[in-house]
């Protein structure tokens, strides 16, 4: 049994090209030819956070494959744990109904604490402001349909770097690819010091920037993300940093044409609405291939 809790999982290259190899056979598949590896499993997703694209498409991907559902979209409003359950003990139960877990919480942590005790695989939906390794996954997998490799190139990684899940596990994943990494953010929520350490100690190339515009121009692959807002205690402190990564359209046109603009989405006040209809914006492609990937991870997982 394998469990997925972080992109550290996928050092092995071997295993990502097939991932990738598999999820494009997906992508150019028709659904009426999607084979049905996940028959008589069913899986759950519980979800202790709000989320659209990372619920409904590893829901997606459970049903294309011929699996069924149970979910709980929200579990911290409507399951037990309103009654004071544990986590733990919310899996031991889960554990009885279903043959793996996709989970979302807000603690760091959770889901190594959720696999911890179960006895099924658990797979790590974002966990507070630790880790989205699925995530990584098709944000990789999208680099490198646009751009053919990942080696050797520019990448630029914007936004709350202290808080989003998202730029951690992107930040991982293309870390172990011969990449310079740029680094951009407001002083305040740049990337947290264990995690700057962990690159220097793979020997990654990396340059700390409080903003993209000495580099924008360079940059093969632009990756944002909203200042996580529902990080913040004080809502003063998340308003005075809003607009410091706020893509508009006349830096996407400063970008080389080949680069592409990536988004784990929400946009929330971090991308100009006009940047969508410029052929740089990848985001929504970006989305889309979240499916694929994740089709091709059940199918590792469970078969
Ligand atoms: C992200 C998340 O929940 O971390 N959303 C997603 O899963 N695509 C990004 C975010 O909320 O900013």
């Amino acid at each position: 049994m394998q469990h997925v809790l972080s992109v550290k999982q996928f050092a092995d290259k071997k295993l990502l090209d097939a991932l990738f190899k598999r999820a494009a056979e997906f992508q150019a598949m028709k659904p009426s030819d999607y084979p049905d590896p996940l028959k008589n499993k069913i899986i759950a997703t519980v979800f202790y956070e709000p989320s659209t694209r990372t619920r409904l498409s590893f829901e997606s991907a459970i049903q294309r494959l011929g699996g069924k559902l149970l979910t709980v979209e929200n579990a911290a409003g409507s399951s037990s744990q309103v009654k004071g359950e544990s986590l733990e003990d919310a899996i031991r139960v889960i554990n009885g109904y279903a043959d793996g877990i996709v989970m979302r919480h807000p603690e760091m942590g959770s889901a190594e604490r959720a696999a911890a005790v179960s006895t099924v695989p658990i797979i790590n939906g974002g966990d507070g402001g630790n880790e989205h390794p699925t995530q990584a996954l098709f944000d990789l997998f999208t680099m490198q349909e646009s751009r053919g490799k990942i080696d050797g190139l520019k990448i630029g990684i914007a936004g709350d770097l202290k808080h989003s899940r998202t730029q951690q596990s992107i930040i991982r994943l293309v870390s172990l690819f011969d990449v310079e990494l740029f680094l951009i953010s407001p002083e305040s929520i740049k990337l947290p010091e264990e995690r700057a350490q962990e690159l220097r100690d793979n020997g990654t190339t990396f340059h700390e920037l409080t903003n993209w515009k000495n580099v924008i121009s360079d940059l093969d692959v632009l990756y944002c993300n909203r200042i996580q807002k529902e990080r913040y205690e004080d809502p003063k402190d998340y308003e005075a940093l809003i607009d410091s990564v706020y893509l508009t359209l006349d830096t996407v046109k400063t970008m080389k044409p080949e680069a592409i603009i990536l988004d784990p989405l929400p946009r929330v006040d971090n991308i100009a609405p006009e940047v969508d209809s410029d052929p740089r914006a990848a985001y929504f492609r970006q989305a889309a291939n979240g499916l694929f990937v994740r089709m091709a991870l059940l199918e590792w997982l469970f078969v």
